[in-house]
């Protein structure tokens, strides 16, 4: 039990003596023993390509995300690739958040969509509702959201627009595995959700992707798209790709499948501690999710409130690094002031939330082997460093 105040001398990077003797880790990624046994047992069959694994994951991962088909692919910006290709057309007007992963919106581009940047919300860093209204015009067709950490965009507010105006929804799903809304599976929203499955993510197969639909139909036309738009043996309508998967990542996928949901009870119940905890902090703001949302909490991302403090947000966390928590800043610029998006960016309206989240935002460790002593030490240091750091 701390009796004291800490002081700038306390920190360990001034000598002190840090919260934790080593570094927790940040993530948990690799392969188990099932895992490796389901990825050999499809190298001895010899059946590499797409077949019975990549099958059975797609409706495994459909039916629990609460979609009703699934089809496996390369990895997440492929899949991004096949809903953007499925449902866009070349010049379609497409509202995106300035705050992302960058393929969520180079994607766009490369399905040459017009691209229009919004804004998101300063608590739960989610794509903007009313500024999404705002940008609507007769031009606009869809809108391509991220829920971003894992955390569900406002859907009952994206829905309602979409139904007022007509437009497709594309949710990149990519860090949300197994996240709700409503009590439902995320699947059960949108047009298309498209998910990664690149090593570090919740199921981290190495590369790999999903998309999840619920229209047969466009289920049936990403399949062609997915797959040279073969329609029958050697018989092609369409121009495709090979964006498919392979039953080794298939096999691997399933094997992760089987313990994702409860992988995903465990980031919650690490994020029920830090919420508690972080709340009586000053000068670290945790993040608020959505209404009625239960995030899949891929990143758990908080801000230092730059008001509060005497430091900038690296000086936080280089701080933070030395009493053996790492971080991570996701991420450092707004997609605004990425040098490839320049010419959209000079005619768009300034997302000023996403500017200033990239000044404060940092994440801090968030996965399955967590210990409630580790996410406790994790606060522990959290207020350490802000308590020293105190304006
Ligand atoms: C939000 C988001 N979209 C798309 C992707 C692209 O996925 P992949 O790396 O599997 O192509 C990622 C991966 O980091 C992501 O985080």
């Amino acid at each position: 039990m701390t009796t004291a105040t800490p002081q700038a001398s306390d920190l360990a990077i001034n000598g002190g003596t840090p919260t934790f003797e080593s570094n927790v880790p940040f993530m948990a990624v690799g392969l188990t023993k099932n895992d490796i046994a389901a990825a050999t047992e499809v190298l001895e069959s010899g059946m590499l390509r797409a077949a019975s694994k990549c099958a059975a994951l797609e409706e495994e991962f459909a039916k629990q995300s609460d979609a009703n088909f699934g089809l496996t692919c390369a990895n997440g910006t492929c899949a991004l690739q096949l809903a953007y290709g499925s449902l866009l057309e070349p010049g379609d007007e497409v509202i995106t958040p300035a705050w992302t992963f960058i393929a969520t919106v180079s994607m766009l581009v490369a399905a040459q969509a017009k691209v229009v940047f919004c804004d998101v919300l300063e608590d739960s860093y989610q794509a903007d509702p009313a500024d999404i209204e705002r940008l609507i015009t007769p031009n606009t067709k869809a809108i391509a959201i991220t829920h971003l950490y894992g955390i569900p965009v406002d859907i009952d507010a994206i829905q309602k627009l979409a139904d007022k105006h007509n437009l497709k929804v594309i949710y990149d799903s990519a860090q949300a595995h197994l996240a709700e809304y409503n009590g439902k599976g995320i699947g059960a929203y949108g047009d298309a959700c498209t998910y990664s499955f690149y090593a570090t993510k919740n199921l981290g197969t190495g590369e790999g992707g999903m998309v999840t639909v619920n229209d047969e139909k466009l289920a049936t036309d990403m399949g062609f798209l997915r797959s040279h738009g073969e329609t029958g043996k050697y018989l092609h309508e369409s121009i495709g790709f090979n964006y498919r998967m392979n039953d080794i990542t298939g096999a691997i996928g399933l094997s992760k499948l089987e313990t994702l949901g409860a992988d995903t009870d465990r980031r919650r119940a690490v994020a029920n501690i830090y919420a508690s905890r972080i709340d009586n902090i000053q000068g670290v703001l945790r993040p608020i999710p959505t209404a009625n949302s239960n995030p899949a909490w891929h990143l758990y991302t908080c801000r230092v409130d730059l008001d509060a403090l005497t430091c900038t947000r690296d000086e936080f966390c280089a701080a933070l690094n030395k009493e053996g928590v790492p971080t991570a800043v996701h991420y450092p610029k707004p997609l605004t002031e990425q040098p490839v998006f320049a010419d959209i960016a000079k005619n768009s309206d300034t997302p000023k939330v996403a500017e200033k989240l990239a000044t404060c935002v940092f994440c801090i460790p968030i996965h399955q082997n967590l210990t409630d002593d580790q996410a406790n030490g994790i606060c522990d240091a959290l207020a350490k460093v802000a308590n020293a750091f105190a304006n």
